[in-house]
């Protein structure tokens, strides 16, 4: 009886693993949970406007879109491969009462190809975001606002970033030269 409970304690915790930790980083990038300050800091930087659609391609526990819909009445649309995430962000969003605005799809962020997006938010390794760049551009409008943090977007110009450098702003409008960041 207590090994069974323990070989069904260890098959739950070896298939939360896989979910949490080994599928992400094998499909794109890994996961670290934000803190409430760099949520708030992302979203002002992202200068959304009422109505505006983001989306979170990779939307972990879903709070970048949570706090998007919340402060600015923003149109929130995360694709998350970890159905552990997925489960918990629309749990999360429920609780936060923005489920009216906010879906959580569970998909895989190299399949994109929404055409509808004002923002574009990343929180991704440069492995990730090289695998998405430029082939999605090609379903992004001119106007597309592109946000990443941490990581730059390596054969873009950024036409602004935050004091830490930390965040970049990309408009499709703007240049798309090399740029110096790292
Ligand atoms: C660094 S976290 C960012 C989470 C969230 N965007 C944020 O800023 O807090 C990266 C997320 O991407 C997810 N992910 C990794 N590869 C993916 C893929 N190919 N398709 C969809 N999601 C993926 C991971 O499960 C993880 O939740």
């Amino acid at each position: 009886m207590i090994a069974t409970v323990l070989s069904v304690l260890a098959i739950g915790f070896l298939l939360l693993l896989a979910g949490m930790v080994i599928l992400p980083a094998c499909f794109g990038s890994p996961w670290h949970p934000l803190k409430p300050e760099t949520i708030q800091e992302i979203v002002e930087f992202a200068e959304i406007q009422p109505g505006e659609k983001i989306y979170d391609l990779g939307s972990g526990d879903g709070q970048v879109l949570i706090a998007a819909a919340r402060k600015y009445k923003a149109v929130g649309v995360g694709l998350e491969i970890d159905p552990f995430k997925v489960w918990i962000s629309r749990k999360l969003i429920r609780l936060a009462g923005v489920a009216d605005r906010v879906t959580i799809l569970r998909k895989n962020f190299f399949d994109f190809g929404s055409r509808d997006a004002d923002v574009i938010y990343l929180y991704l390794t440069h492995q990730a975001l090289d695998r998405l760049f430029p082939k999605i551009l090609k379903y992004l409008k001119p106007s597309t606002r592109i946000v990443s943090y941490r990581f730059c977007l390596r054969n873009m110009q950024p036409c602004k970033t935050n004091r830490k450098q930390n965040l970049f702003m990309y408009r499709l409008d703007k240049g798309r030269e090399i740029n110096n960041y790292s």
